[in-house]
């Protein structure tokens, strides 16, 4: 996926972001409110208007434990946090976005809230039912392997548990414009249709609560953090190269219908 080529080193993605911060004008000495990063650090598509709805959908509480699977920047742990007062626990398997999650939680005062561990998907570093919410946007696309993510998912979970999620699914015709955010060339491209994504879940054991297209929704919305900054605005350019290309992309091929956006609800009986 985009970024992950890159390999910026922790040291380097440390300094983008700060100085991304002071190019914005806000001051990383004083304590930052994570609702001011919302264009850097919500790294999918919808940004941070897509993650408030997924929280709503989800309906998380204080009291639950929270697993954000491929969390990137936790830019969404840290709008779970301080908006629901939840607890947060990253995996993520850049040790450079591990590194900015890091820093942006303490910039954010959160990090007695979140943790970050640097670990894979498809062996989540937790005993079985250790979380009341699964969490995670914008990453299966890059995990070939769906079953074994899906059933490490369920092992996670508390009975009751559910799993809250937003990607990108196959389309009727294979996507024809690269780079796209999450794969640069047709080889790192590993979508699977909306049908058969709810029929793999299913198959694992969940019960589907939601699983909703919304590509024509998102189409018809304003524009998000894909959407490249203009000078001194926060926004994804900071680690994502190309993003302007791989942004018009992607915007191409679910008008085309070469993907969809999909969200999904599912539990854990
Ligand atoms: C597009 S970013 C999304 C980040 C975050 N979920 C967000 O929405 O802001 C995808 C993230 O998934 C991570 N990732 C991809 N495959 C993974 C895997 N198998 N295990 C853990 N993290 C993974 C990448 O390193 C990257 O940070």
């Amino acid at each position: 996926m985009a970024g992950l080529e890159e390999h910026y080193s922790a040291h380097d993605i440390e300094a983008r972001i700060l100085a991304a911060l002071r190019g914005a004008g806000l001051n990383p000495e004083q304590r930052l409110s994570p609702e001011k990063l919302g264009a850097l650090d919500h790294f999918h598509t919808g940004g941070l208007r897509a993650s408030r709805e997924l929280a709503e959908l989800a309906q998380i509480r204080v009291k639950h434990r929270v697993l954000d699977i491929g969390a990137g920047l936790a830019g969404p742990a840290r709008m779970l946090a301080s908006m629901l007062g939840c607890s947060v626990d990253c995996v993520e398997m850049s040790s450079d976005y591990c590194a900015g999650a890091q820093l942006l939680n303490r910039l954010t005062g959160l990090d007695d809230r979140i943790k970050v561990h640097k670990g894979s998907a498809l062996e989540l570093p937790f005993s079985d039912d250790s979380f009341d919410v699964v969490w995670m946007q914008n990453v299966g696309m890059n995990i070939p392997d769906k079953r074994r993510l899906y059933s490490e998912i369920y092992r996670v979970l508390k009975p009751g548990g559910r799993f809250a999620f937003q990607e990108m699914a196959a389309g009727e015709t294979l996507p024809s414009y690269f780079p796209l955010p999450w794969a640069t060339t047709p080889s790192d491209h590993f979508l699977v249709s909306i049908e058969d994504m709810g029929a793999l879940l299913e198959e694992t054991g969940f019960i589907t609560d939601l699983l909703e297209d919304t590509s024509e929704a998102h189409l018809g919305g304003a524009t998000t953090n894909a959407t490249p900054a203009a000078a001194g605005q926060l926004g994804l350019a900071v680690f994502v190269d190309n993003l302007a290309q791989k942004a018009t992309n992607a915007r191409r091929s679910l008008e085309e219908g070469q993907v969809r956006l999909v969200r999904g609800i599912f539990r854990v009986e």
